[in-house]
């Protein structure tokens, strides 16, 4: 049997506000019946709405001490990076050990997590990063930032509507037709599709833009009124397909191509982003002027910095009247559903490393090695080490 043998841990998730878990009922059971053991910290699923007892039921143990977890773990299964865990008084990587393999978003490049990514290779865990998954189509039921960028794409729109004083569909009604809300997305990759697809069928006029050629034919195949921005293609793409980080000249061009729109605009969802890079500034402070009051502003790119030059990280600000939302969990406001999907690419990548009861880093499969973050003691991420200085 496939799992044979491994014991898996799940602990709660101790980052604040985090509601998510990584192993839902379905596949806790999916792993039992390949021969694993779970271990599940009672009220891991709670957050999620997922009850100790169906964790029971589907033939998980529960586990009070999550030092114990830790402990007899052979993989540990997480949705954030380990942080210090309040409750036990001790760092999540302080209780793991070494050839314990993790597997979560570490986000390893990211300058807060490099001492704890440099503690990490010190034990000698083997971790693995989901933020590393390559966008390939092998991969594509693994990709958990993809599914991520779904859920943020459909809430941002519902935060938005819920925020706005007006009705987003057109209304009919005795004192005359009431009309719809205008909605525009900046970039249409998946969270910017999906928002689009959600502010559609919550039956906006919905406006979008995007520098890649593709990408806005999608955006026009759901239904979006396209604004040109004016970028030409050999500007806008780069490597892999990827859009460019654009020059500061082709920047203002798209913010004046922008304006009128956003001007007009209900709601904008600014999920714009160039892999690897600070997210464009497509929204000035001119163009919050022009907005009506009342207006709403979704910056789901904050994590990059944000499309919009007055988004506030991990706040709602008001500015000229209008909401400007920099919430930077989004996922974790549909925890039900992001958790489902979280639980469902994470069992799907376990699969793909995990034969006859053996975890197997195969440095040839270019899933395992573009997720490997360390092991053995050594530092192999490549992004990480550049980020570290260390090439
Ligand atoms: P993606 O890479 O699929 O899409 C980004 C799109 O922006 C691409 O289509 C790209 O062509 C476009 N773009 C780049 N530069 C542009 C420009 N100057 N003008 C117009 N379009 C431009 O990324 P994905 O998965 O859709 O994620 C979007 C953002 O949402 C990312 O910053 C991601 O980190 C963030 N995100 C935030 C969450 C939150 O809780 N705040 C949760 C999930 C994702």
């Amino acid at each position: 049997m496939q799992f044979q043998g491994l014991v898996f841990g799940v602990p709660k998730e101790i980052m604040a506000g985090e509601r998510r878990v990584a192993a839902i009922p379905e596949t806790v059971k999916k792993m039992v019946s390949n021969g694993a053991k779970v271990l599940v910290e009672r009220g891991a699923g709670l957050g999620s709405f997922f009850s100790n007892e169906e964790y029971e039921d589907a033939g998980a143990t529960l586990v009070d001490n999550v030092e114990e977890l830790f402990a007899q773990a052979d993989v540990i299964l997480k949705v954030k990076e380990p942080l210090f865990n309040d409750k036990v008084g001790k760092h999540e990587v302080d209780m793991m050990h070494a050839g314990q393999v993790l597997v979560t978003f570490l986000h390893p490049a990211a300058p807060a997590n490099h001492e704890m990514i440099k503690n990490l290779t010190a034990k000698g865990v083997t971790a693995l990063t989901l933020d590393g998954i390559p966008r390939i189509s092998r991969a594509q039921a693994m990709d958990a930032l993809t599914s991520m960028s779904t859920v943020a794409g459909y809430k941002a729109v519902i935060m938005a509507a819920d925020r706005i004083p007006k009705f987003v569909p057109m209304i009919g009604s005795a004192v005359g037709m009431i009309p719809p809300a205008t909605v525009t997305v900046l970039g249409a990759g998946v969270a910017g599709l999906q928002a689009i697809a959600t502010a559609k069928r919550l039956g906006a006029v919905v406006y979008a833009a995007d520098i890649r050629p593709d990408a806005a034919e999608h955006a026009k195949s759901l239904g979006a009124k396209i604004i040109e921005t004016g970028v030409p293609a050999e500007i806008a793409i780069g490597e892999g397909g990827y859009a460019r980080s654009l020059p500061q000249e082709w920047v203002v061009k798209e913010q004046e191509a922008l304006f009128d729109t956003i001007a007009k605009s209900d709601i904008v969802v600014a999920t714009a982003l160039v892999p690897g890079r600070m997210a464009p500034i497509l929204i000035t402070e001119e163009m919050v002027k022009a907005m009506k009051p009342g207006s709403a502003i979704v910056d789901v790119s904050i994590d990059q910095g944000g499309n919009c030059e007055l988004t506030v990280g991990g706040q709602v600000v008001e500015k000229y009247g209008v909401s400007i939302d920099g919430t930077k969990n989004i996922p974790g406001m549909v925890p039900a559903s992001a958790t489902t999907m979280f639980a469902k690419n994470m069992i799907n990548f376990i699969n793909n490393m995990i034969k006859d009861g053996q975890v197997i880093i195969d440095m040839n499969d270019e899933i395992t090695a573009s997720t490997l973050v360390c092991k053995d003691g050594k530092l192999v991420h490549a992004g990480t080490r550049e980020a570290m200085g260390l090439n």
